[in-house]
């Protein structure tokens, strides 16, 4: 009797999670007539595939449409044989929504843009992607002292990291090496906030980082840094030489 009390709630609840789930709303999705139904035919399922995020085709408006007049909140996708460029527009609803910023992520990626280019009428391409716009190379000032960078990471780092090349012996096999990490586009984040990641979380104090450490959970010797030793590491690693990335990334060699 209790069981089937207690079968009867769970049902009932469960019930009562599914009904009141949102329902999933796709956005729409309409395009002008100079655009080729075929190429969006092309790129929809290609996205769809994906990511999962599928929009409802209509016939005209929508919350998002495909157009060739440029507005505000257009953004560029790619020009056609004619030279007319064709633009995404989202309406005022839609200029947020995760489904939109994931098609404009797409569209202007690198897969997104090899599958406009890649379409073909009549055996020909028919669609040509912007341009891609250059990232702004990220600013980084660096205010550290290096040779004290320097004697950090070998007292410190060294014993997992490979710091200077010439060193055959030093670091551990799966800790990448300085040079092959300074070689990262992100390498001023990565040795900005390395404290803040495993295995480092569990060994290294940074006084004033605002993380606290039980010490008493600090197993092996802990390593205890200021936030200027940070930066002096920062500055040491900024003048290594990257590895070159010609070929794939060897993470210690
Ligand atoms: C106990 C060994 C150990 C010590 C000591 C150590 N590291 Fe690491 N470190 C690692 C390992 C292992 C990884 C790779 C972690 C991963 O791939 O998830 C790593 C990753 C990193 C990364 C990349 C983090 C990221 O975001 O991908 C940086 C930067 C780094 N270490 C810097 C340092 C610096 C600077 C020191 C010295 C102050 C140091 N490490 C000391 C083992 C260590």
């Amino acid at each position: 009797m209790i069981r089937k009390t207690i079968k009867l709630l769970i049902a009932s609840w469960l019930s009562v999670l599914l009904v009141s789930q949102p329902e999933v709303h796709a956005l729409s999705l309409s395009h002008d007539r100079a655009v080729p139904a075929n190429l969006i035919q092309y790129i929809l399922p290609r996205f769809s595939l994906k990511t999962r995020i599928r929009f409802d085709r209509v016939e005209s408006a929508g919350d998002l449409r495909l157009v060739t007049q440029q507005s505000t909140r257009s953004v560029a996708l790619f020009s056609l044989a004619s030279g007319e460029t064709v633009y995404l527009e989202p309406n005022e609803s839609a200029l947020n929504d995760p489904d939109y910023l994931g098609f404009v992520d797409w569209l202007l990626s690198d897969p997104g843009r090899a599958a406009i280019a890649d379409f073909r009428e009549d055996g020909a391409q028919i669609a040509f992607p912007v341009a891609a716009i250059e990232e702004a190379p990220v600013q980084i000032t660096i205010v550290g002292d290096p040779s004290h960078g320097q004697e950090l990471s070998v007292s410190h780092c060294r014993r997992c990291h490979k710091v200077d090349r010439a060193d055959k012996y030093s670091g551990i096999g799966n800790a990448p090496s300085f040079h092959a990490m300074r070689s990262f586009d992100d390498w001023f984040l990565r040795f900005s906030t390395f404290y803040t990641v495993s295995p480092h979380k569990a060994l290294i104090s940074v006084n004033g980082s605002g993380i606290e450490k039980d010490r008493e959970l600090i197993t092996i010797a802990p390593i205890d840094l200021e936030m200027t030793d940070i930066n002096d590491i920062v500055a040491f690693v900024h003048k290594l030489t990257p590895l070159d990335l010609g070929q794939p990334i060897q993470f210690n060699p």
